[in-house]
């Protein structure tokens, strides 16, 4: 069956809808991805491996780099703007309500900022617009520090600015609201079970820029992979392991190209 034949029906089929984005779908507002040629785990900082900045461990040693560096990231984003993919998936969400599920790796903001709910989104990695107390004397996110400007790579942590990223309950560091490579998703912080509930029984599984690297997103398409009534669609310029799932999958479709042009492409289904 083609793409128009599987998709169309979920215009009224009352059937729920689950979106997983990763950071292609962010590529195209000029955030680099992780992966890529310029990904920030392929460039890395000048002092250290790519991936160890994004460890618990690591900020535990040397919590000012570790800041300095998420400081850059966070100037990225905030800079960035969404793009043609995320206005498309706020419209999936403005159709589908309650049968829509947003399941994001993306700590960029990009999918609230577009204008998707809160309460539909699962940030699965967290959010650099947070941070949180780093001695967890709290459950609350904090708002990232107004009064911290714009920040250059490799570009040090002032006193001032170390002021801002202090506890104003206990007085401890804080710490940037994302996930580290050597912690484990959790309900509290990520929504890691409520995602996995939800996606795990989902009927359409709309994969988009993502190379399957890391682990609940994984678990997600392996479990929706086995219900062969579920229909599975991935977009991605490149061979990732979610494109196998759709390919191997009866009710399975791959776009290879941009999520700025399938997305809209796929709206039009359900629009007209
Ligand atoms: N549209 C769709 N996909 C794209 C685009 C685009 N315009 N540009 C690139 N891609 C694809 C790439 O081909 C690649 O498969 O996006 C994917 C990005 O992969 P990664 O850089 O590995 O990013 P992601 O999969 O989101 O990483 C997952 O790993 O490092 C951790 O916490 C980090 O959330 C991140 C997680």
């Amino acid at each position: 069956m083609d793409t128009a034949g599987l998709l169309e029906p979920f215009k009224d089929n009352n059937k729920r809808i689950t979106v997983l984005t990763g950071a292609g779908i962010s590529a195209e507002s000029g955030i680099p991805t992780f992966r890529g040629p310029e990904g920030y785990w392929t460039v890395g900082s000048r002092e250290y491996r790519p991936e160890q900045m994004a460890t618990h461990s690591m900020f535990t040693q040397n919590p000012w780099e570790v800041w300095a560096w998420y400081l850059y990231r966070h100037t990225v984003c905030k800079n960035a703007e969404p793009n043609s993919g995320h206005h498309a998936i706020v419209r999936m969400e403005e159709l589908f309500q309650d049968r829509f599920c947003l399941v994001t790796q993306n700590v960029d903001g990009l999918h609230l900022r577009a204008g998707n709910s809160p309460e539909r989104t699962y940030q699965i990695h967290g959010n650099l617009n947070y941070m949180r107390c780093s001695g967890e004397c709290t459950p609350k996110l904090f708002d990232f520090p107004k009064g911290i400007p714009d920040k250059q790579k490799d570009q040090p942590v002032t006193e001032e600015e170390k002021e801002l990223l202090t506890c104003s309950r206990c007085g401890s560091l804080t710490r940037p609201h994302v996930l580290w490579f050597d912690e484990c998703y959790n309900e509290t912080w990520y929504k890691a079970e409520s995602a996995m509930a939800w996606a795990t029984s989902t009927d359409l599984l709309l994969v988009v820029g993502t190379a399957g690297a890391t682990n609940l997103p994984m678990q997600i398409g392996t479990m929706v992979a086995r219900n062969p009534e579920a229909v599975i669609v991935d977009i991605n310029p490149s061979d990732n392991p979610f494109r196998q799932f759709a390919a191997r999958h009866d009710r399975g479709i791959v776009l290879d190209g941009p999520g700025g042009q399938f997305l809209p492409e796929l709206l039009s289904l359900w629009e007209t």
